[in-house]
């Protein structure tokens, strides 16, 4: 019996530690994009300030992730530059973030 409850809390804090990170990952992400973006591109990326295409649209879903990573952190136009601003890694959760906006 207790053999079980001990390996029952092994198990569950086992899957704890790996389902984490990714979600705190995905939480970052999410709130920088609140911070920083949602202003000209909407919270749902569905906003078009200043000419700029939805994020959510085929047109932007239909970049590289190249091409979006170049365009946050060189910016693009009136799209600001992020590089210095944001790491590496900000910019590329901010990309796979804007995946999930897709419609
Ligand atoms: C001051 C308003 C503004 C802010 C803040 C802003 N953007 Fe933009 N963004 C634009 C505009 C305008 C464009 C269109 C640029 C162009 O094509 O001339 C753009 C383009 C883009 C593109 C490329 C899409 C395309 O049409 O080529 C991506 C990706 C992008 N923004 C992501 C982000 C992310 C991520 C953030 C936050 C870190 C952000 N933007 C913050 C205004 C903004």
């Amino acid at each position: 019996m207790r053999t079980s409850w001990l390996q029952r809390i092994a198990l569950f804090s086992l899957i704890l530690a790996l389902a984490l990170p990714p979600l705190a990952a995905a939480q970052s992400a999410a709130d920088t994009y609140k911070a920083k973006c949602a202003a000209c591109h909407g919270a749902d990326g569905s906003k078009s300030m200043m000419g700029a295409k939805p994020l959510n649209g085929p047109d932007v879903q239909g970049m590289s992730d190249a091409d979006l990573n170049a365009a946050i952190t060189d910016g693009k136009g009136k799209m600001p530059a992020y590089k210095g601003k944001l790491t590496d890694a900000q910019i590329k959760d901010l990309v796979a973030y804007i995946r999930t906006l897709k419609k």
